[in-house]
């Protein structure tokens, strides 16, 4: 008992173990909403199929964790009232700490790891806006063909590379030409509208260019996702919400990542030549991401206006 004492002396001025009880559970607490919503945010991201049975795995264990804490507050608080203040290591501390740190320890493991992939999945392997259908990212085949090839741009090194990002930039151009008419269905403004549809042709630019540089021999073949994709859902605050959350991660977040990641790539880049390309690039993908957090916004204004309507409705 008396070596506790000595190893928690070396943590905290205070020699009573206590506190340390106490505030393993409060961590244990509070981290648990952590994890819950790392693994929402995980929910919302994440395609379909096996990968989603993580979602519930990491609430159910949050769960646990959270309820471990309580028990270590309960349990370290009656100790110390009960205890021999002579005593440095009271009678069911151990059980306090031993709860307290499972959850503080469990808690903390499951929130980096929720968070870590999230973002993963967030990400899933592509560069820029993708074409989702079901969740998962659609992408044409490679295919031999000059006409997507920008003939200004002279080949570069990694060839697998460019082809992959214009297969990339290609699909991003049906997937701003979906925003463009899910904004029309759910009655956007013009300037959204246009950005929109601006976006798109960006798009058109970035693959003609990355086809480019990828030799010149290699373009998009069909993409028949483009017209195989899920209508948004029939009430407009689905929709709304829908909408939302696809230009807040596949559009704010992917695109801003996209964004930095070019601007890396220009600082690094084999030739000053491909150095303006990613630059350029940058600047689009950029104006791209600030389109995503404008029609997150727009989108969650709707759903506020569309609530009060309903308020006052009622
Ligand atoms: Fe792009
Ligand atoms: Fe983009």
């Amino acid at each position: 008992m008396g070596g506790s004492g000595r190893w928690w002396a070396v943590m905290s001025s205070d020699p009573r173990p206590f506190h340390g009880a106490v505030w393993l559970g409060v961590v244990g607490l509070l981290l648990s909403p952590v994890v819950a919503f790392a693994a929402l945010v995980a929910g919302f991201t994440v395609a379909s199929g096996g990968e989603q049975m993580l979602v519930p795995a990491l609430l159910a264990i949050a769960l646990v964790a959270l309820l471990a804490g309580v028990p270590a507050i309960v349990s370290a608080v009656r100790t110390s009232s009960a205890a021999d203040p002579d005593d440095e290591a009271p009678r069911g501390l151990g059980t306090a700490l031993a709860l307290g740190g499972a959850a503080s320890v469990v808690s903390l493991a499951l929130a980096a790891g929720g968070a870590l992939w999230a973002v993963a999945m967030i990400g899933g392997g592509t560069r820029g806006r993708p074409l989702r259908s079901d969740g998962v990212a659609r992408f044409a085949g490679a295919a031999a063909r000059t006409d997507w090839a920008d003939p200004a741009v002279a080949p570069a090194r990694d060839a697998a590379d460019w082809v992959a990002a214009g297969l990339a930039e290609h699909a991003s151009i049906a997937s701003f030409a979906r925003l463009a008419l899910e904004l029309l269905a759910l009655g956007a403004p013009p300037e959204l509208v246009e950005r929109a549809h601006l976006a798109a042709i960006d798009e058109i630019r970035h693959a003609r260019l990355s086809f480019g540089a990828a030799g010149g021999g290699v373009g998009p073949g069909p993409l028949p996702a483009a017209l195989q994709l899920a209508p948004l859902p029939g009430d407009r605050r689905s929709a709304l919400a829908a909408v939302a959350r696809a230009s807040a991660v596949d559009g704010w977040f992917n695109e801003g990542r996209e964004a930095g990641r070019a601007r890396r790539a220009a600082a690094t880049a084999e030739t000053p030549e491909l150095a303006a390309i990613y630059a350029a690039i940058a600047d689009d993908e950029a104006r791209h991401a600030a389109l995503g957090r404008d029609v997150a916004a727009w989108c969650a204004a709707e759903l506020l206006a569309t609530a009060a309507r309903g308020a006052d409705a009622g």
